[in-house]
């Protein structure tokens, strides 16, 4: 039997394909779907890693304002990511990775959003432009070409999986949090080891059947996913430095205002 990869790279379908990959089932080939995207999308994660919000992350050091930001984001980026994969859960690109139990995050978003904003928090939620960009391209993608979604369920939720814990324990050092009150999003009640869960979720997604031309569609629309996640987090903090501008300058004119009173 001949490397696995090198098989499936000359007969993708063939039944000697198929024989090769089961005799070499526990290691991951390189024409597998799931290297293929992290190997395309390698570049993107140092970009996201390396945009603002992420690096006050990796300071181990969150501001309550950028926390309540990303929920919002995070809501609205969710709510579109599920609806699709809801809808097109019998699809045959979507099915074997439609994991709901073990994965969903919007309910556990709107507890968070419920704690940080209170009862009425869907009146009080902000939603950047980037923002409201991402959750269109996921709609799109839903409705034109479900096969795509693997790219953004990928993106979203085994990046959760990887970094998740740790983003989850420097939340709630820097906003003094205790008892996992407004941290439910970076818990996975329905997922024991994320690691084996991972690896679950690659095998799947390594079974999905794409011609070559879907392959490549799905690996650019992963590159596209990684891009929305960082326009996102620069749209966050825009915002954010806005604000501060904003109260700099209420602080200096009302100092100046207390100042003429004074004179
Ligand atoms: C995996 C770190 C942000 C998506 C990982 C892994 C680490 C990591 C250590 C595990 C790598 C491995 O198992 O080989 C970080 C850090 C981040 C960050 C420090 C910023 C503070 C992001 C963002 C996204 C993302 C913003 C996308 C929105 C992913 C994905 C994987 C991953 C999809 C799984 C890769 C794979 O196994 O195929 N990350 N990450 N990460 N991360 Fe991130």
């Amino acid at each position: 039997c001949r490397h696995a990869s090198d098989v499936k790279r000359r007969a993708p379908h063939g039944a000697e394909t198929e024989k090769c990959a089961r005799a070499d089932d526990a290691q991951s080939g390189d024409s597998d779907l799931s290297e293929q995207i992290k190997s395309v999308t390698k570049d993107s994660h140092v970009r996201a890693e390396n945009t603002e919000l992420m690096l006050s992350y990796q300071k181990g050091n969150i501001s309550l304002q950028q926390y309540k930001l990303l929920l919002c984001s995070l809501h609205e980026i969710y709510r579109a990511l599920e609806e699709e994969l809801d809808r097109n859960s019998s699809h045959p690109g979507v099915a074997p990775i439609y994991f709901p139990q073990e994965l969903a995050r919007l309910e556990s978003l709107e507890k968070d959003l419920e704690y940080f904003y209170g009862q009425n928090w869907r009146e009080r939620v902000i939603v950047p432009a980037a923002t409201h960009r991402y959750a269109q391209r996921l709609r799109q993608v839903g409705k034109e070409n479900p096969e795509f979604l693997v790219a953004h369920a990928y993106t979203r939720y085994l990046g959760d999986l990887s970094g998740g814990q740790v983003l989850g324990r420097i939340t709630q050092k820097s906003l003094g949090l205790s008892g996992g009150e407004g941290l439910s999003f970076f818990s996975f009640p329905g997922v024991t080891s994320p690691n084996r869960f991972k690896q679950l979720y690659r095998s799947r997604m390594n079974s999905v059947e794409l011609s070559q031309e879907a392959r490549e569609g799905v690996l650019e629309e992963a590159v596209r996913a990684f891009e929305c996640n960082i326009e996102v987090f620069d749209d966050i903090q825009k915002i954010l430095s806005v604000t501060e501008k904003a109260n700099m300058q209420h602080r200096e004119a009302t100092h100046n205002g207390y100042m003429s009173h004074g004179a």
